[in-house]
């Protein structure tokens, strides 16, 4: 999978994440069923996501002949885990909405694990996504070195 899916799945992910903010803000909702719903969504696409991380960058870069390339994975993997780990505790502790008594905790919760998934995407398009090849879907393909391009043609 290229490195351009994983920034897109970041993108989408961010996206959703902005929709629950906003609405985390506010007073406990009027219609607490869209909340779940666009928790429950937001949080499957962050696990499959974690999952897509783990297996396609931070295990690869695990044996990285450059030892701080690998230390680096070792770190990764361990936060990526916890991170993981966190979303599910939510889920179970919460089990759906709670009661508006209990919105200013739940609400927090929510927060919390949203301010730490924007902080890891952060630092992986700032850092360990840079240690991979980079394989983008609308790569061009190799032109030959005496082909002349359409803006010198127009020219
Ligand atoms: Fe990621």
């Amino acid at each position: 999978m290229p490195i351009a899916k994983l920034e897109a799945e970041h993108r989408r992910v961010l996206e959703m994440a902005d929709t629950l903010d906003a609405m985390a803000a506010g007073p406990f909702p009027e219609a607490p069923g869209i909340f779940t719903q666009k928790l429950w969504s937001f949080t499957r696409e962050v696990m499959a996501h974690l999952s897509n991380d783990e297996a396609l960058v931070v295990v690869p870069l695990m044996d990285d002949r450059r030892p701080h390339i690998a230390q680096l994975a070792v770190q990764s993997l361990a936060q990526l885990r916890a991170l993981h780990a966190d979303f599910e505790r939510h889920m179970a502790d919460w089990k759906g909405l709670p009661g508006a008594e209990d919105w200013p905790g739940y609400r927090r919760s929510v927060q919390t694990l949203i301010r730490r998934l924007r902080a890891r995407v952060a630092a992986e398009e700032s850092g360990i996504y840079h240690f991979m090849p980079v394989q983008r879907v609308d790569r061009q393909p190799d032109l030959p070195a005496n082909c002349t391009g359409a803006a010198s043609k127009a020219a």
